[in-house]
């Protein structure tokens, strides 16, 4: 997904490319397959592509032009923090690339000042990333219309412009397109107990399929992507008196959309029937210094999910596995409507101060990538803990391990 298809934000046809991608691998393994649709909000998304054929999506300003895809082509021009003296007189007919003013009035006057000085197109360099990450592609936020399409670039995509120019290259074609009328989708599989009988408790494993703009989401979220499937197509075959679920959700960039759609459309008898959603979310960085595997509830206290988590990492030796305190991902719906759940993530503790977690810094950004951000055996370590803790909680009843008296043959 991180290659082939790329970015995929929520309710765009790079969301669905994904979509249909894991609804036709869960049907290769057996699966009948759910697409569960809702409406989402417009998304404003430029893309850059240069003299090779590399081509790197971006956010764009909902105040620009829009191209409506068409490309618009110019020599790109380095101008630097964007200030009048930074940059030729005359840019007729070229792209301008700048570091973003900090504030809408500061970005403001160097749109005006690049449309004047007749750019066709404008690159405003991100500097705004959260938790102390990089900054990712954005949608620049201005409170004028400008002439010229004006896209919203990663800090990366900035670096990486900036090499391409001093290589001396300097053609860019760039596009951009309001995208409406868009609908997002969870995809789901369900695995009926090995006896279906109505009602069956219900075991949710979940993952979500959609990026932020321009980030190929490689472990955010496809790694978590990569772990559904994996355990959908193992435990096909497994013997367990729960139902599973494997649910992807869309548009969980654009405020949980998915997760909350698929919570608020259940019956109270059928949210009953939940009795534990594992929500893999970034599951295999290759950042050294995310030290621990941790399953994170979004109230903080320990539940089904991270007990079985915490049994498992101790019957495989691991201690790095740990129960945690987050929110912002797909658990939180569920654990809302009083749902155990939990998010799998690997993250540390901040060595200034034990009250703070961190995380790679690449995460929401176009480095997000299999190269520079995912570690196969991370993806093991995930997978071993994940797929025996949704094991341990879905599998029949053993009277030795559950400590029930055990039955005896009468004679
Ligand atoms: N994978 C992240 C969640 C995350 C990020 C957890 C960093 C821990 C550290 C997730 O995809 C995400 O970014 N979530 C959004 C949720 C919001 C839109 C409700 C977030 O945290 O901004
Ligand atoms: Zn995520």
């Amino acid at each position: 997904m991180s290659e082939d298809i790329g970015p995929r934000p929520g309710g765009t046809e790079w969301e669905w490319e994904g979509a249909r991608y894991i609804g036709s691998t869960l049907e290769s393994y057996g699966y009948s397959v759910e697409y569960q649709t809702f409406a989402v909000a417009n998304q404003y998304i430029g893309h850059m592509t240069l003299p090779d054929g590399t081509t790197w999506m971006t956010g764009a300003s909902t105040r620009g032009a829009f191209t409506d895809d068409a490309p618009v082509t110019g020599g790109l021009v380095d101008a630097g923090t964007g200030l009048a003296a930074e940059y030729p007189a005359d840019v007729t007919g070229k792209i301008v690339l700048m570091t973003a003013g900090s504030s809408a009035a500061a970005r403001n006057t160097q749109a005006t000042l690049a449309v004047n000085r007749g750019a066709v197109g404008m690159l405003l360099i991100n500097t705004a990333g959260a938790r102390g990450a990089k900054a990712g592609a954005n949608n620049p936020s201005l409170s004028v219309d400008v002439a010229v399409p004006v896209l919203g670039v990663g800090q990366a995509h900035g670096e990486w412009l900036r090499e391409r120019l001093a290589a001396g290259e300097t053609d860019l074609t760039i596009r951009n397109k309001v995208h409406s009328n868009l609908e997002s989708v969870n995809v789901i599989a369900t695995r009926p107990a090995q006896t279906p009988a109505p009602g069956d408790p219900v075991v949710v494993v979940g993952a979500h399929l959609d990026s932020v703009v321009g980030a190929p989401g490689a472990n955010d979220d496809a790694s978590g992507v990569g772990l559904g499937l994996e355990l959908a197509r193992v435990m096909k075959s497994y013997n367990t008196d729960k139902e599973l679920r494997f649910a992807f959700w869309g548009s969980e960039e654009r405020g949980l959309l998915g997760a909350r759609h698929y919570v608020n459309q259940l019956s109270d008898a059928e949210a009953n029937r939940i009795v534990a959603m594992f929500q893999a979310d970034m599951v295999a960085t290759s950042h050294l210094g995310a030290t621990h595997f941790y399953a994170m509830t979004n109230d903080g206290r320990t539940n089904v999910v991270t007990d079985a988590a915490v049994a498992a990492g101790a019957r495989q030796g691991d201690s790095s596995v740990l129960p945690g305190h987050f929110g912002s991902s797909d658990h939180v719906p569920f654990a809302q409507r009083g749902i155990p759940a939990a998010l799998f993530i690997w993250m540390h503790v901040a060595s200034w101060s034990p009250l703070v977690y961190e995380i790679e810094r690449i995460y929401h950004t176009p480095e997000d990538t299999i190269a520079l951000n995912i570690s196969p055996e991370r993806m093991q370590i995930a997978l071993n803990i994940v797929g025996a803790a949704v094991f341990d909680v879905a599998r029949k009843p053993v009277p030795a391990l559950d400590q029930q008296p055990e039955p005896v043959l009468v004679p």
